[in-house]
């Protein structure tokens, strides 16, 4: 009996050690990638209903480099991260994601490949007269589950009085921002250049940005994807293709 317990408990070790590789991406012939695709440029639903943008362009170079397909699963960004990973449903995440220590502590993360920042978006004309961090006390601002966005808010935002709104949709919460419900939506900065270019006189950014960020595509943790995924955006980076996949994607003002 004893011996057989051992067994069952050094199988399900080994199951949670196992990593997804590149072997076994090999071996499939396939690169699953996980998305939330409701972040324009990065990730998003095109008129043709194809998820597209800058992360896309970046997991398919990884895929083409590997030589398998791409397979893109859209998953919610609170299930994203790290259940998706961690639990082997999808090889790799690509999803504006901020590289953060405490999420390195349960994932493994590609090197940093786009400098961000969290900043507040607001109506066109600021209508709530939302400043930061002048004018935050009474303020309900929304955050999206789960983001660096709200971990943020969590820390600097509630003790100054602000009333924090989770959304697990952004689209949801830019919605609420339109319509006046919310004074304010933490987002990543080129989310909001994005907005502006695309639906012009309707949102702008508040105040200075909260904190600057990276974003790394993630792994489960030890697995050998992550040097493969540095290795092709080395490749990009020398080529001149990052700089043009920046070009057609993210607008620069
Ligand atoms: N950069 C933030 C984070 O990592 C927000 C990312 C949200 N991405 C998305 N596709 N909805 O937490």
């Amino acid at each position: 009996m004893k011996r057989l317990l051992l067994t069952v408990s050094g199988l399900l070790f080994v199951s949670c050690a196992l990593a997804a590789s590149v072997a076994d991406v090999k071996k499939k012939g396939v690169l699953v990638l996980g998305t939330d695709p409701t972040f324009q440029p990065f990730e998003f639903k095109g008129s043709d209903g194809n998820v597209q943008g800058f992360d896309i362009d970046i997991a398919r170079a990884v895929a083409d480099d590997l030589g398998v397909k791409l397979q893109i699963q859209a998953v919610g960004f609170g299930a994203l991260m790290p259940q998706a990973v961690t639990s082997g449903r999808v090889d790799m995440a690509m999803s504006a994601i901020t590289i953060t220590a405490e999420r390195a502590k349960v994932v493994g993360f590609s090197g940093p490949y786009y400098r961000s920042a969290q900043v507040f978006i607001v109506g066109a004309g600021n209508p709530a007269k939302f400043a930061w961090p002048a004018d935050v006390k009474g303020k309900t601002i929304g955050v999206q589950a789960n983001t660096t966005g709200q971990f943020v808010a969590n820390d600097t935002l509630k003790t100054k009085g602000a009333v924090l709104k989770v959304y697990d949709d952004f689209a949801a919460g830019l919605a609420d921002v339109r319509a006046g419900r919310i004074a304010a939506l933490i987002g990543d900065a080129p989310t909001v250049t994005d907005l502006k270019k695309r639906l012009p006189g309707q949102f702008e950014q508040a105040g200075q940005s909260l904190v600057a960020e990276d974003y790394g595509a993630v792994f489960k943790k030890g697995s050998d994807l992550a040097a493969a995924a540095n290795k092709t955006l080395a490749r990009l980076r020398a080529s001149g293709e990052y700089q043009k996949l920046l070009n057609k994607w993210i607008v620069q003002k």
